[in-house]
């Protein structure tokens, strides 16, 4: 993902330069210097932060180490900070950075990508625009919720106008270890949340989540929204980016994403690129913490509710990751995957 973003900050040559990046593989550091014309490599990000005089800072390794080197470079004073997702391998984590960076003043924003996408940016605008009547249900199918999950999630979120949910229930299985980037994830999990209403007039909108049903397909589609007067469906089953199919309509209509489907091209370099816009203008980033805890909550949140057997009204008052919790007591056997 290094590549991702140097490559968004490249694009940016007018406002930006590339000084300096740090990685433990002394190897990994030197290739990426190399490739991106960058004078100074460090071993130690403590070290790069304690010398360098940097503005941006971009978080991208595995999740477990973005809170840490959050914190650090918050207190090291730079001024923006763009981290990878899933935003921590806690939910007190999560919180902490939001929290640091809002006291330092500190710019943080998450990479939810899909946000800059046109098959998504094409379903807000319609429903935006009212084609779908009233939301009344968003719902959503990928691998799992902590890895694929929080860029899904997080399109809750971004259709409906960044409102944090209410409460949460969800189950999971979990019997095969499957560790991506290091965090566990579970096998198979069901999600209902239920959001605040966004004005006093509406009700709040539900979420339903399926993860890890392999062949089957119980949602059929990546995200897809339910209106009184339609459905949108994004990240179709058949590989296709978006369709829908208003009130009366017998047939789906498949929209021209001028040949995007949901996982890019471009999506990051836009958000690198909206992300210095942000900094430098002094805008709130659409992909700020603030709006990223909220699909980060329901995450962690549905983890807590298969670890108390029941529904887990928000705020979240956790502070650990229950999935790992659960491995680590004992409470969840794995086997390991062949
Ligand atoms: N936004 C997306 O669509 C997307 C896609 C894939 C991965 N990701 C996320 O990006 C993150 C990184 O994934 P990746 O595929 O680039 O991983 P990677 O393993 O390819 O790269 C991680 C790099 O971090 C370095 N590293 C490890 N420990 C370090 C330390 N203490 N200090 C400095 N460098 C260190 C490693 O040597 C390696 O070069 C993960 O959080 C993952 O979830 C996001």
């Amino acid at each position: 993902m290094a590549y991702e973003h140097g490559n968004g900050y490249t694009a940016l040559a007018d406002t930006c330069e590339m000084v300096a990046c740090a990685d433990i593989v002394e190897e990994n550091a030197r290739e990426y210097a190399e490739t991106f014309g960058i004078g100074k490599t460090y071993l130690d990000y403590n070290d790069m932060l304690a010398q360098e005089n940097l503005d941006v800072v971009s978080v991208c390794t595995w999740m477990h180490l973005h809170e840490p080197m959050v914190l650090a470079a918050v207190a090291a004073g730079v001024r923006a900070i763009h981290c990878e997702k899933p935003m921590a391998d806690t939910w007190g984590g999560s919180k902490r950075m939001a929290a640091a960076a809002k006291e330092g003043g500190v710019q943080l924003t998450f990479n939810h990508q899909r946000r800059y996408g046109a098959p998504y940016v094409l379903a807000k605008k319609m429903l935006d625009e009212g084609a779908l009547g009233d939301l009344v249900r968003q719902e959503c199918e990928c691998g799992n919720i902590y890895d694929s999950g929080t860029h899904f999630i997080d399109m809750f979120s971004f259709f409906q106008g960044e409102v944090p949910a209410k409460w949460v229930i969800a189950q999971i299985d979990y019997r095969t270890e499957n560790l991506v980037f290091g965090g566990h994830c579970e096998n198979q999990q069901v999600l209902l949340t239920e959001f605040a209403p966004r004005t006093p007039y509406d009700n709040g909108v539900f979420g339903l989540v399926m993860t890890g049903a392999g062949e089957a397909k119980p949602v059929g589609a990546i995200n897809r929204l339910l209106g009184t007067d339609g459905v949108i469906e994004v990240g179709l089953a058949d590989g296709r980016p978006i369709r829908y199919r208003l009130q009366g309509e017998k047939d789906w209509t498949y929209p021209d994403t001028n040949g995007e489907s949901i996982h890019g091209p471009h999506f990051i370099e836009r958000a690198i690129a909206d992300v210095v816009a942000c900094l430098l203008e002094g805008r709130k980033c659409q992909l700020d913490a603030s709006n990223a805890l909220i699909a980060t909550e329901i995450i962690f949140g549905a983890y807590e509710s298969s670890r108390r057997r029941g529904r887990v009204d928000f705020p979240l008052d956790i502070e650990d990751n229950p999935l790992k919790a659960m491995v680590d007591s004992g409470d969840l056997k794995l086997t390991k995957a062949e």
